[in-house]
């Protein structure tokens, strides 16, 4: 099976969660219940969080991702974080284009491809968020949906730069509703996302790469998703800021 030559990614995503001495709480509530988990652990923290979480992570076998990055390395953008001040502060991964940014801050394709090429310059990994709202998926434009804003986000990046990217499914009528996507709808989409790079890419590439599904995903629901042949992993919003429902969630995605 294809399947095994992935390794799952289980990332939380605390949005905008935690104060720092909030964050000290809850990251060492989370790093025993993880120690032995059998897939790649990740938590994307507040930019405020990241010093902390990355230090406290260090030497275990717990991965650190920011929620956003800027374009441009430096210069008059006030308020916002370039990919190379992540990195120097030992930040390997980033969430790009969550459909939160694209709702709520303007956030786009164009800007979304920007922010993945920032970040695979700088060596940080992209968790790159793809997902159709409910009104694009009644109008049966779920695939074409996925299909443009995966294909413009890679635009300019190479097959061996794809090794560094994880894509994320999050039907956005799915997050933070606590309505998830069928096994099925999810498994759907992210065999679609394959697909999608094994034209642009390779057969290769697209059996190694890593789809993960987001949306209320949680500790009932994980293992079912997690079953499903083109579901390797979860972006986890509300569940991973509970460090047992967390847990449970990664215990699943390691069998
Ligand atoms: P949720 O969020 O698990 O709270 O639905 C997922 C996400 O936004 O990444």
């Amino acid at each position: 099976m294809n399947k095994a030559l992935r390794k799952a990614v289980i990332a939380g995503n605390w949005k905008m969660n935690k104060t720092p001495a909030e964050a000290a709480e809850l990251v060492s509530a989370i790093k025993p219940l993880v120690a032995d988990a059998d897939c790649e652990v990740v938590v994307c923290v507040p930019y405020v969080d990241l010093q902390y979480v990355v230090e406290s992570c260090k030497g275990t076998n717990i991965h650190v991702g920011a929620e956003n990055v800027h374009w441009e390395e430096s210069g008059a953008f006030t308020g916002e974080i370039s990919a190379p001040m992540l990195t120097a502060m030992g930040v390997e991964y980033v969430v790009i284009g969550h459909s939160e940014r694209r709702t709520y801050f303007g956030e786009t394709d164009d800007t979304v491809q920007m922010r993945v090429r920032a970040a695979l310059n700088a060596g940080l990994k992209p968790i790159l968020c793809v997902g159709e709202t409910l009104e694009q998926r009644e109008k049966d434009i779920t695939f074409e949906t996925i299909a443009i804003q995966t294909k413009i986000a890679l635009s300019g990046v190479s097959e061996e730069e794809l090794d560094s990217i994880i894509i994320a499914y999050e039907p956005v009528w799915a997050i933070g509703t606590g309505k998830t996507a069928t096994d099925e709808q999810a498994n759907e989409v992210n065999h679609f996302i394959r697909g999608l790079i094994a034209d642009l890419y390779s057969k290769e590439a697209a059996d190694k790469f890593v789809v993960q599904y987001g949306g209320s995903m949680n500790a009932g629901n994980a293992a079912g998703l997690l079953a499903k042949e083109d579901i390797d992993g979860g972006l986890i919003g509300g569940a991973s800021l509970k460090p047992a429902d967390f847990a449970e969630i990664v215990k699943a995605a390691s069998k």
